[in-house]
C-alpha cells in the first residue's frame, strides 16, 4: 500500500492515539542522580556552571537523596570533593574519606536507595589526573592498586555498586579481584566502559574541582572519532567482569549506545553529562528553547538508543514531570 491510501499521520492525530503507539517511555526507574559531596555541615552551594545542582555537605546530601527516593528515582551516584588532595589521591581510599562517610550516612537514612560510587582518582589528586603520575603521564599499573583500594573502602562503607571512571586498562579485573578477595563478591561493577575525552565535562570539573592542572585526559579517555574501539573497550570490560557497561557522554554518542546494546545486550548505562545539562539550561535562560521540552526529548533519545539506565542531573526534574 502506498500514499494516498497509506497515511502515517492517521496514528498521530491526537494524544490518545500517540500514547497507544509510543515505542519508548521514560520512568523515574531509568534515572541515576549524581551528587557532589563535600566537607562541612548545612552546606548546599549552587554550582555556577550547573544551575540547580549543588555541592552538598553529607547532611544535605542525605536530604537530597531522600527527595530522589521519594520521587521514585532508585539510585544516586556519589562524587567526593575532599579537603585534602595529594599526588596519589590518598583521600580517595581513606576508609573515613568524604565519599565513604557519605555512603554510610545515606545507606543509614534510606537503606533501600541504591548508592553507587564513582571510583576514580581525579577528584583526590593534587594534579587532577585520574591516577598516579610517572614521567608526565598517568601510570596505568600503579593506578590499578589505588583504584582497587578505593573500591574496597566504598564497598566496606555500604556502596551497592562501584563505578570505575578512570579508563585505565585492566581496572575492572583489578577491582573485581580485590572485591572478591575481601568478601564483596555480590557487589556489581558498573564500568565506564566507553568514556570519551569530551569537552562536555567542563561544568563537572568546576563542580568536582577536578580540572587537570597540566595536559588533558586524551592519553586515557577515548578519541571522539572512534566507534569500533568502543566495542573493544566494552568487550574487554565484560571479559574482566563488568556487570553494567556505560557510555559517556550520552547525546553526542547515541550511535555508540545503540551498537553496544545491540551487540552485547548487557545492562547498558549512559551518562548524560554536565555539559549536556548546562547547555539546555543556557538555551532556556537565553530564551532560545523550552528547557522542559529539551530535557524530556534528550532523555527519551538516550532511552531510544538503548540505554537501560541514565545518569542525569535532570533526574529529579524529569521525575517530577513524569509523576505529573
Ligand atoms: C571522573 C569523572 C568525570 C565525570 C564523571 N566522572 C570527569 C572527567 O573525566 O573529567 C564527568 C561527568 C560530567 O561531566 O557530568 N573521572
Amino acid at each position: 500500500m502506498e500514499f494516498p491510501s497509506l497515511r502515517l499521520r492517521r496514528l498521530r492525530r491526537n494524544d490518545t492515539l500517540r500514547r497507544m503507539v509510543r515505542e519508548n517511555v521514560l520512568t523515574p526507574d531509568d534515572f541515576i542522580y549524581p551528587l557532589f559531596v563535600r566537607e562541612g555541615k548545612g552546606i548546599k552551594s549552587e554550582i555556577s556552571s550547573m544551575p540547580g545542582q549543588y555541592q552538598l555537605s553529607i547532611d544535605e546530601a542525605v536530604k537530597t537523596a531522600r527527595e530522589a527516593w521519594k520521587l521514585g528515582v532508585p539510585a544516586v551516584i556519589l562524587f567526593g570533593i575532599p579537603d585534602h588532595k595529594d599526588e596519589i589521591g590518598s583521600s580517595g581510599f581513606d576508609p573515613d574519606g568524604i565519599v565513604q562517610r557519605a555512603v554510610r550516612a545515606i545507606k543509614d537514612a534510606i537503606p533501600e536507595l541504591c548508592v553507587i560510587t564513582d571510583v576514580c582518582m581525579c577528584e583526590y589528586t593534587s594534579h587532577g589526573h585520574c591516577g598516579a603520575i610517572k614521567d608526565g603521564d598517568v601510570d596505568n599499573d600503579a593506578t590499578l592498586e589505588l583504584l582497587a583500594k578505593e573500591a574496597i573502602t566504598h564497598a566496606a562503607s555500604g556502596a551497592d555498586i562501584v563505578a570505575p571512571s578512570d579508563m585505565m586498562d585492566g581496572r575492572v579485573a583489578a577491582i573485581r579481584d580485590a572485591l572478591d578477595d575481601e568478601g564483596f563478591e555480590n557487589i556489581p561493577i558498573m564500568a565506564y566502559a566507553a568514556k570519551y575525552a569530551s569537552s562536555f565535562y567542563g561544568p563537572f570539573r568546576d563542580a568536582a574541582e577536578s580540572p587537570p592542572s597540566f595536559g588533558d585526559r586524551r592519553s586515557y579517555q577515548m578519541d571522539p572519532a572512534n566507534a569500533l574501539e568502543a566495542l573493544r573497550e566494552v568487550e574487554l570490560d565484560i571479559a574482566e567482569g563488568a556487570d553494567i557497561v556505560m557510555v559517556k557522554p550520552a547525546l553526542p554518542y547515541l550511535d555508540i549506545i545503540s551498537s553496544i546494546k545491540s551487540q552485547f545486550g548487557l545492562p547498558t548505562a549512559a551518562y548524560n553529562v554536565s555539559g549536556e545539562y548546562s547547555m539546555i539550561h543556557a538555551m532556556d535562560r537565553l530564551g532560545w528553547g523550552d528547557g522542559k521540552g529539551l530535557m524530556m526529548e534528550s532523555l527519551i533519545s538516550i532511552k531510544r538508543a538503548g540505554a537501560d539506565m541514565i545518569l542525569t542531573y535532570f533526574a529529579l526534574d524529569a521525575a517530577k514531570v513524569l509523576n505529573g
